[in-house]
Parts: structure tokens; C-alpha cells; sequence
């Protein structure tokens, strides 16, 4: 076992555990945001930079910090290593650097998206980000492209995750879009206008971190605030049959994943149990979901706000900003 601190906190962990994983067995405000890691997605991370930390000390054996902030998501932990996340003001200005620079094309339509409430940009941004922006220049435009039936592509909310691509290759079997291009001209895109027809496609809408696939089944229904997340099964000879029925009165709305704490998907479920089973004779309930996540929607988070705050990303908890 390998002994870490991270933000003065120690724990020990298998060898090959990364610094990020370490940081969610502690739990709280030491568990830095993550935009393109994803637990059950095989070579995710490494992509958004907003897991960036500082290594203060690499290894019991080399006592030398590292030279430059690292991403957590993709770095493993030596024995005896010294972390810091939050309690590094480097850190934290590094990443209204990053969520600077993730917005720097990204629309401002939370007012309009599906995503708002649940997505991930909205909560890194009421964090970290400017109350300005620094850029004039006019945001990218894509032509519209129907990717399928089911799920709704708004590429210029995209952020080059790359989630929803090893979703599609490793849960479906067979890829059916990708990435074209590079940098700033980048998008997401199915090869030759190949439709996503498979019975796992949905749950790239659920590892999206923003809001650039979309339920077609629920767009513009309601806000997801005022919906209530139930728990329900199923007997069903695809998948877990288990997930989230968010409802209203007794009507479902929309059907999602279980997701935990961290946003994450904890089973993958088919899509005929995300797009088809919209009645609830079709479901066995089970109870109200506690939505543990915090967000920048959650109930009276304004109330206790300052001006120049930091709201943490997942705790949800504030701290004033130096
Ligand atoms: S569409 Fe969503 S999941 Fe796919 S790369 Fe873009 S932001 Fe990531
Ligand atoms: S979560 Fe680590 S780089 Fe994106």
C-alpha cells in the first residue's frame, strides 16, 4: 500500500491508484472537479485539464515537488507523495484558467438547455469562473447535424471530452462516431452520416458533462428542477433494469442511469428502458433518489452566497475567494 497526503490528508491506497481516485476515497472538498475522466470508461481523462493539482512532494524517496500542476485523473500516486487541491491558491487560479478556456467557446445558453442543472460546466463555472469574459471574438457555429432519433447533437456546446466516443466504442461494440478535425475547428460527428442505432447509444447522453447530447425524448419538457428523481426497476434482458425515473406527479418525464456522487453512471442501462418505458405501470418504484451531487441549481445556494465567492463543485459548500 502506498501512503499520500492530499490536502493534508493522509491515506493509503493500492499502488496504481491515481491521485484523483485517492482523493475521492477521502471525499469532501479534496476531490478535484473532473470534466473527461469517467471510472467505467477505459482511456478517459487527460483531456480537459480540470483536474490539475500540485505536487508538492513526489515520493518519500524524492522529496522534490513536481515541476508543473499535473492531472490528477491520469497520475498515479507514489508512496509518499504530498498533493494539494484546494488548499493551493496555484491550483485553484490554474483552474479559472481552465474553465476560461473551456468557455471560450462554449455557448451561454443555460437559460435553454437541458443540460442546466445537471451539467458540469454550469456548476466548474459558477466555481471558478470570471464574472467577465476576456474574449469578443464571435463564438464557433456548426451546421446542424442529426446524429439520430433519439439523441440531439448541439456540437457548439461540446468540450472535446471524448466520453460519449469510448462510451459508444466500449459499450456498444461498434463505433459510430468520433472526433474530425483538430483544435478549435474539432467536432464530434458519426462516420459518413452512419445513424447511432444501437440498443446502448443513450448513455453517451448521460456521460456528456454538458449539454451536447440531449434527450430528444425530453428536450424542452421541463427544467430538471422540477422534476423528482425516483428510483425504479425492471425486469429487462438487456441491461440492469435499474435507474432514475424523473418524475412529475405521476408522469415520467425522462428515465436516466443511477448516477453517484461524482455525476457517474453507476450501471449502463439499454435504451429501451431510457426512451421506451415512459409509463409508469412499466416500472416497479422504489423511492425517492437522494441527488447527493450539488449544483449550482440546488435549493437557497444564492442565499448564503457573497460576492467573489468559490462554491466547491461537488460539496456545494462556499468559501470566500482571496
Ligand atoms: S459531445 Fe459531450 S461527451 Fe461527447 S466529446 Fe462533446 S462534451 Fe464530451
Ligand atoms: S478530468 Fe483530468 S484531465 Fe479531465
Amino acid at each position: 500500500m502506498f501512503r499520500v497526503t492530499i490536502d493534508n490528508i493522509e491515506i493509503k491506497v493500492e499502488e496504481g491508484t491515481t491521485i484523483l481516485q485517492a482523493a475521492r476515497m477521502i471525499g469532501g472538498k479534496v476531490v478535484p472537479p473532473a470534466m473527461c475522466y469517467y471510472t467505467k470508461l477505459r482511456g478517459s481523462g487527460g483531456k480537459c485539464r480540470s483536474c490539475l493539482v500540485k505536487v508538492t512532494r513526489s515520493s518519500g524517496k524524492d522529496p522534490r515537488p513536481m515541476p508543473k500542476l499535473v492531472a490528477s485523473c491520469c497520475t498515479p500516486v507514489q508512496d509518499g507523495m504530498v498533493v494539494e487541491n484546494n488548499i493551493s491558491a496555484e491550483v485553484r487560479e490554474a483552474r479559472k484558467g481552465v474553465v476560461e478556456f473551456l468557455l471560450v467557446n462554449h455557448p451561454l445558453d443555460c437559460p435553454v438547455c437541458d443540460q442546466a442543472g445537471e451539467c458540469d460546466l454550469q456548476d466548474l463555472s459558477f466555481g471558478y469562473g470570471l464574472e467577465e469574459t476576456n474574449t469578443r471574438e464571435p463564438r464557433r457555429e456548426y451546421a446542424d447535424v442529426d446524429i439520430c432519433p433519439l439523441i440531439k447533437l448541439h456540437m457548439n456546446r461540446c468540450i472535446h471530452c471524448y466520453r460519449c466516443v469510448l462510451a459508444a466504442e466500449q459499450l456498444t461494440g461498434r463505433r459510430a462516431h468520433g472526433m474530425l478535425y483538430r483544435a478549435d475547428t474539432m467536432e464530434i460527428s458519426t462516420f459518413i452520416q452512419t445513424t447511432i442505432d444501437n440498443d446502448f447509444s443513450g448513455n453517451m447522453i448521460d456521460v456528456c458533462p454538458v449539454g451536447a447530447l440531449t434527450d430528444r425524448t425530453f428536450r424542452f419538457k421541463s427544467r430538471v428542477w422540477f422534476l423528482n428523481p425516483v428510483n425504479a426497476h425492471r425486469e429487462c434482458s438487456k441491461c440492469c433494469g435499474k435507474v432514475t425515473a424523473w418524475m412529475f406527479g405521476n408522469e415520467i418525464y425522462r428515465i436516466t442511469g443511477r448516477k453517484d456522487r461524482f455525476g457517474e453512471v453507476e450501471e449502463f442501462i439499454c435504451n429501451e428502458c431510457r426512451f421506451e418505458k415512459k409509463d409508469i405501470q412499466d416500472w416497479v418504484t422504489e423511492g425517492p433518489r437522494k441527488i447527493r451531487r450539488q449544483s449550482v441549481i440546488s435549493a437557497n445556494q444564492y442565499e448564503h452566497l457573497k460576492k467573489g465567492s468559490i462554491i466547491h463543485p461537488i460539496e456545494g459548500t462556499t468559501e470566500p475567494q482571496e
